[in-house]
């Protein structure tokens, strides 16, 4: 009988909070913890074990283990390589600045992954994120749909945040989202925003805002959420994590959730395979099982060319 297995690549702040959660979420029989170093893998797979015989939850074979034990591998989430850290000089780290050392890792990861299966669902972490995935689905022969990133699923869960604090509603009754790249050049697709049905026009007449809805002064602080964060943890992790979780649940169940993910575009918004970029999908057992070409507004299209020309830029570090 098949068990739903999951992998996690990369057990630093990010891998090792995927862990937990994955431990919790109750979705999976055995997880195998892959890390570089085999101590760091051995001891968080072995201290997930201990709380285990404490919740009585699932009762998870957690454990270390290494490329040979994705061979039959539902799910891998890979959160491998640094995350963005803030540095004196440089109090908003462009995560951009990873590309050229993740890229080399991603590629490393994704030439012992291949070794061994071309079935399990990828999920990318790892930043500068679109340009991760889209090395990873353009440079290896990985069954289209097999492979998308996390993308802007957090960033839409602080957009859905904030606009829930400025509101004072509940940020389940909000629904929105970012498109684009998951970093500085992300953007709320406004235009869909609502609460329950009120749409951007209306906010401010039926819910009185803390302060007028301002696209621009809003996008900003969604971005500069990851950054609240980063300067006052010197990491982020949970938000992520938990974005990586949801997405996998949706894989491993079926469930056809539309989430904004990160895929390479192939004709959606007139790009040809040239950018891989978050946009909303429905996520399914095969991954990404359609992706939904939604209709933006004139500003939200130019937002969105600004996005991809941004990771374009970024890819071309990853690929030197
Ligand atoms: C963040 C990291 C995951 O935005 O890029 O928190």
């Amino acid at each position: 009988m098949k068990n739903n297995k999951l992998a996690i690549i990369g057990m630093g702040h990010v891998g090792s909070y995927v862990l937990a959660d994955a431990m919790k979420v109750g979705l999976f029989s055995e997880i195998v913890v892959i890390d570089q170093d085999k101590n760091i893998a051995f001891g968080e797979a072995l201290d997930q074990a201990h709380a285990t015989s404490l919740t009585y939850m699932t009762n998870v074979h957690v454990h270390a283990g290494d490329y040979p034990d994705l061979k039959d591998a539902d799910v891998i989430i890979c959160a491998a390589g640094p995350s963005i850290i803030t540095t004196e000089d440089n109090k908003k780290p462009d995560r951009a600045l990873l590309a050229k050392e993740n890229g080399e890792i991603i590629r490393e990861v994704m030439t012992g992954i291949t070794q061994y299966t071309n079935e399990a669902i990828i999920i990318f972490i790892t930043n500068p994120l679109d340009s991760m995935v889209y090395i990873a689905e353009n440079e290896f022969d990985y069954p289209k749909g097999r492979i998308f990133g996390t993308g802007t699923m957090l960033d839409s869960a602080r957009l859905r945040q904030v606009i829930a604090a400025n509101y004072r509603v509940d940020p389940k009754s909000v629904t929105g989202y970012m498109m684009g790249e998951h970093g500085l050049t992300a953007f709320p697709v406004f235009s869909r925003l609502n609460i329950q049905g009120f749409g951007e026009k209306e906010l401010d007449h039926y819910f009185k805002g803390k302060e007028p809805l301002d696209r621009k002064t809003f996008g900003q602080k969604v971005v500069d959420a990851a950054y609240d964060v980063l300067n006052g943890k010197g990491w982020t992790n949970a938000g992520v994590a938990q974005a990586a979780i949801t997405l996998a649940k949706s894989v491993l169940l079926d469930e056809r959730s539309v989430y904004p993910v990160c895929t390479t575009l192939n004709g959606q918004y007139g790009y040809h395979g040239d950018v891989a970029l978050s946009m909303p999908c429905i996520i399914g057992r095969n991954g990404v099982e359609q992706q939904l070409e939604i209709e933006l507004d004139h500003e939200e299209v130019t937002l969105l060319q600004q996005s991809a020309a941004y990771i374009q830029e970024t890819m071309k570090i990853a690929k030197t």
